[in-house]
């Protein structure tokens, strides 16, 4: 008997799957219409799901201790759900109020995203959620649609004001590639991404300092960027070229120039990225990485000592180039190395963090994998 049988009593109709991701470049950007380039992580979140035909959502997570959570679809309504059953209840509602009348579910979660670490252990469930109900409720959605609808479950219900990146990334990136996005329009361009076959490898350093998107930082970041490009007349930051980037900084207060400065350089670092990636150029990238990162640190204003401590570190023992991914606050470091500097490199954060009397880090190789898709 399978896990969803015991708990629910009954077969599930399929098992569907999303994973977490990892930003090479292109942080902060998705909320100011910008680009970003993320890869798809191995690590998935897993929905096994049965419809239901009474308007019942019922909710089994193995990493929570609620036991079944039981929501009437009908009256799904932001902050009445609490903990994680928030974020399948909160696609649900957004399936919903998108205009797709979809009715209840059993749901069986697990998850092997590292959860609080950067790497979207929310927009994986939310995807795998989504495309559940995508197959079980015979809907003809679009995965940019689902990743709009999915982030709109994030800002309206759940409470955080993210951008789109997660989630795209999530249901849209593919094995072998990394996701050039366009955040203003959805385009998409899926750009080879190997580093093995350069002799190099991408290592992702979760320093388990756990960052809480919700607790009003990531919020108030976004309102500065969203007061800038008013401020400027821009619709978005995005519309700011570095060739007007001197003009724009002298008609901004103190506070908001750095905050542009960090999202003008990023978008043109994701360009550059993106010629070095096709080109073979990774050992140039590396460079593109750490620069990522100290406009992170310096103007934006998003890492912290762990994951400063990584990057100085990796850099130091040899790495081509490292930097925190993600919304930031603690979370992962992505660090590009060669091959034969993998484990010096490692053990050179591992003593660095020991010295520091921080907790080990988590490290593990970031293979570029695929999007949501059903396993079953
Ligand atoms: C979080 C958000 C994303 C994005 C990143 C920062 O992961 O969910 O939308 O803004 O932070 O790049």
């Amino acid at each position: 008997m399978t896990d969803f049988e015991s708990v629910f009593d009954t077969t599930p109709t399929g098992v569907w799957a999303a994973p977490g991701r990892v930003n090479l470049i292109g942080e902060h950007t998705d909320y100011n219409d910008g680009f970003v380039l993320p890869i798809a992580l191995p690590h998935t979140a897993r929905v096994t799901a049965r419809r239901r035909t009474d308007g019942l959502l019922r909710l089994y997570s193995t990493l929570g201790d609620d036991g079944v959570v039981e929501l009437s679809v009908a009256e799904l309504a932001p902050e009445r759900v609490p903990g994680w059953a928030r974020y399948p209840a909160a696609v649900v509602w957004a399936l919903r109020e998108a205009g797709h009348p979809v009715g209840g579910a059993d749901l069986h979660v697990d998850s092997d995203v590292p959860s609080g670490g950067g790497l979207s252990s929310s927009a994986a469930l939310e995807a795998a959620v989504a495309l559940a109900y995508h197959d079980l409720h015979e809907l003809s959605v679009s995965r940019p649609q689902l990743a709009l609808i999915t982030q709109r479950a994030e800002n309206a219900f759940v409470g955080v004001p993210c951008g789109v990146m997660d989630q795209m990334a999530s249901l849209c990136c593919t094995e072998g590639h990394a996701l050039h996005l366009d955040t203003r329009d959805l385009t998409q361009h899926q750009i080879p991404f190997d580093p093995a076959a350069q002799g190099m490898r991408l290592l992702v350093v979760d320093t388990r300092v756990k960052h809480d998107l919700g607790d009003g930082a990531y919020a108030d970041l976004r309102a500065g960027c969203e007061r800038a490009a008013t401020l400027l007349g821009l619709p978005a930051l995005r519309d700011l070229r570095p060739d007007g980037l001197a003009a724009a900084l002298d008609r901004l207060p103190d506070e908001l120039r750095p905050l542009v400065r960090h999202v003008v350089s990023e978008n043109e670092r994701v360009r550059l990225a993106v010629k070095l990636l096709p080109a073979g150029r990774l050992d140039a990238l590396g460079a593109v990485l750490t620069a990522g990162h100290a406009s992170l640190r310096d103007d934006f204003g998003t890492s912290c000592p762990e994951t400063d401590l990584v990057v100085e570190t990796a850099v130091a023992a040899g790495a081509r180039g490292a930097r925190m991914t993600g919304g930031g606050f603690g979370g992962s470091v992505i660090v590009l190395v060669d091959e034969p500097d993998t484990d010096r490199v490692s053990a050179a954060i591992a003593e660095a963090f020991h010295r520091a009397g921080y907790a080990q880090p988590h490290t593990f190789p970031a293979l570029p994998a695929a999007g949501a898709r059903r396993l079953r």
